[in-house]
């Protein structure tokens, strides 16, 4: 019998008393006055209460006991390395790099950047900012320069943690020209960078600015530099991550450090049913927010070792990897986006890989961050015979809005449906007057306000954007932007983006952002990006480029030219690689793009012709655009 429906009620009876005996697995220097209170007009929680969170992260487990046991566990697979930091380790790791971080004047509330690779490093720099209450900005590696730019101008960091180079299967990434580059192109100067060398690249240091990492740190231990954890607010910014908005301005969702450890805490039990010394890895980037929320800071809070996996689901050196990592080092739970199951799939069909190792330790497969096709739930259950569990959430919210609580135990499993609400998320479904649909009706999918506890305060120094993106369409609400609707038994089913944000291998991206890129190539009058499926990636984006009249180049060189630029300008994790030429884009009478029709012919979707449209010829080119590259999907 699942406990769901008797916490979930405990919950809606008592909001403030359910967090509130959630917060006592948290450890506070000065507990909270209000639970919850509005503050400036903006949900806060845990108002008053100080605490730490790389103490509850780290101190706290060393000081329980637990000092000896792995706090880290680094596999990386594409360098061939293996390493492990205890509780003990990792604590005087972080309070060197803290001290680190004061010596090169970070101060409370000072942002520092992160854009690293999968090392442990890029986890220790984030626990020591959170130490010394700095706020940080973790970029994924994947980002161009203009892109971490644009977070460097948001967010003016005192400071910039890097690497000399990521690496991708087949290439090394450089990171430090990137990271020149974007510095030279933001206005906003870091007055320091930490720049961690690795085996594969050296990069090449600019005195007085850019700091050896292991250089420093090595110093700084002979001289017995340690940083204390200091108290903050529970309302204090612990970290600003950015992510695709509808333009190419990204948004700084902004976490807490309170009601973010006091949610994420709550899930590791009663969510993901793990327990404190065990094995947890979150398959994904710390550039993500699956990364930040279960590689990062959900496994420490609890006292389970986290694993930190620099590699891929396949290719490293193949489909085996997941299966070797769980085996060896034990994992109890593993946690990814359901395209890296699609590629394991393809590569290995018949799970041969999985048989070559004793995963009998491994119980629970989560996947999050795109759409769960039913299939590749049936394959990964069929292959993997342990529960696999859809859930449903966002960067805006840190941790799971939908999901099957095995902690609670399992409810029944509806394939399509990431199932039940959590604890703290009041879910209404609403038309475009802001009326509750009926059940089994396709909506807007809102959160009844106030958010829970780790969800989004705001965004980064902006207030005004945070109300106009999420709380103004429906007055009361927060709006996932995602659309769907919720059953009888209160599943939800999601079912597309309301905006144009798309989701390519698990990876969040804006399609206006591409737009405006395209739009700023010298030959392109107008274009379009849309994300059309994918039998990998789920979604992919696709470009269509008008050219300005008089352009007599060729059309394949300037298409090249497109998938180039964006992969300049927003970086190859894009993953934009068709452009194509076409005389018009379908346009409603009013000039509006009809990229959902687009969509609908590449998927192969039932499709009308929009009563609005300007003129219906123009759809047959596009089809015909289309299915010449044969990307027109027969269902
Ligand atoms: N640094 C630099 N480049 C990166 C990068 C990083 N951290 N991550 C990805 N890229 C590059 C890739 O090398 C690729 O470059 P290419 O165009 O030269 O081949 C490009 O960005 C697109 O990457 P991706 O969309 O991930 O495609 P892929 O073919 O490299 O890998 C998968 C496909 C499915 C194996 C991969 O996306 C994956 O492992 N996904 C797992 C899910 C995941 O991590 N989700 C995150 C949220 S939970
Ligand atoms: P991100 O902010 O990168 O985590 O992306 C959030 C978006 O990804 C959501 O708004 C959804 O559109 C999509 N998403 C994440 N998880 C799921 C899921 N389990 N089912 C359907 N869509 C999902």
């Amino acid at each position: 019998m699942s406990r769901y429906h008797e916490v979930y009620n405990h919950w809606k009876q008592d909001p403030e008393g359910f967090w509130a005996e959630a917060a006592k697995d948290i450890d506070w220097s000065k507990p909270a006055d209000q639970i919850y209170a509005q503050v400036d007009g903006l949900d806060r929680w845990f108002v008053g209460a100080e605490c730490n969170t790389c103490y509850n992260c780290v101190d706290r487990h060393v000081e329980a006991g637990r000092g000896d046991q792995a706090a880290i566990i680094y596999d990386s697979p594409i360098t061939d390395t293996k390493r492990t930091y205890t509780y003990d380790q990792l604590r005087d790791e972080v309070a060197t790099l803290g001290a680190l971080l004061i010596d090169l004047g970070v101060k409370k509330g000072d942002r520092v950047i992160i854009y690293m690779p999968m090392v442990p490093e890029a986890v220790g720099g984030a626990l020591a900012c959170a130490r010394i209450g700095a706020v940080h900005s973790v970029v994924f590696g994947g980002f161009a320069p203009k892109e971490l730019a644009t977070r460097i101008d948001d967010s003016k960091p005192k400071v910039i943690l890097s690497a000399s180079c990521g690496i991708e299967p087949g290439r090394v990434i450089a990171y430090k020209p990137l990271l020149d580059e974007a510095i030279e192109i933001a206005s906003a100067k870091p007055t320091a960078t930490m720049i961690l060398q690795r085996d594969e690249v050296t990069a090449e240091l600019i005195e007085g600015r850019d700091h050896d990492w292991k250089a420093a740190m090595g110093e700084a231990r002979r001289a017995g530099k340690s940083a204390a954890c200091l108290d903050v607010a529970a309302t204090d910014p612990l970290y600003i991550l950015y992510t695709s908005g509808t333009t190419g301005q990204p948004k700084g969702v902004v976490r807490d450090n309170g009601g973010h450890m006091v949610a994420l805490k709550w899930t590791m039990h009663n969510f993901y049913g793990v327990e404190p010394g065990e094995v947890y890895w979150a398959a994904s980037d710390v550039g993500w927010v699956v990364g930040h929320s279960y590689i990062v800071y959900a496994p420490l809070l609890h006292g389970s070792t986290t694993v930190v996996f620099e590699g891929k689901p396949v290719g490293t050196p193949d489909p085996g990897t997941f299966w070797r990592i769980i085996s060896e080092h034990r994992v109890v739970s593993l946690f990814t986006a359901p395209t890296a199951f699609r590629a394991i799939r393809k590569e290995d069909p018949n799970g041969e890989h999985i048989a070559k190792h004793d995963i009998s330790c491994l119980r629970t497969l989560f996947l999050a961050g795109e759409r769960a096709d039913p299939d590749t739930i049936h394959w990964a259950e069929a292959q993997l015979k342990i529960p696999v569990i859809d859930h449903w959430w966002q960067t805006e919210t840190g941790w799971t809005i939908a999901g099957n609580p095995i902690g609670l135990g399992m409810l029944p499993v509806k394939y399509g449906s990431p199932a039940v609400p959590m604890p703290g998320y009041d879910m209404r479904v609403l038309d475009e007057s802001g009326n509750e649909v009926e059940r089994g009706q396709l909506g807007a999918i809102c959160v009844k306000l106030p958010l829970p506890p780790g969800c989004l305060p705001t965004l980064w120094q902006n207030d005004k954007r945070f109300r106009e993106t999420y709380l103004s369409t429906f007055p009361g609400h927060y709006e996932t932007a995602d659309a769907g609707y919720m059953d009888e038994d209160g599943y939800l089913y999601i079912m597309a983006r309301t905006d144009d944000i798309i989701n390519v291998a698990g990876h969040r991206l804006s399609t206006g952002g591409m737009e405006e890129v395209l739009a700023g190539h010298n030959d392109v009058a107008e274009c379009a990006v849309v994300g059309i499926a994918d039998q990998l990636k789920g979604q992919i984006p696709v470009g269509f480029v008008v050219f300005k009249s008089g352009v007599e180049r060729e059309a394949g060189e300037v298409e090249k030219e497109c998938v180039l630029l964006v992969r300049e300008k927003i970086g190859a994790v894009a993953a934009l690689r068709i452009v194509m030429n076409v005389p018009r884009l379908p346009k409603t009478r009013s000039g509006k793009i009809l990229r959902g029709t687009i969509r609908k012919i590449a998927d192969g979707e039932e499709w009308t012709m929009p009563a609005t449209i300007d003129d219906p010829a123009i759809l047959d080119e596009i089809t015909d655009a289309l299915s010449d590259r044969g990307l027109v999907s027969s269902r």
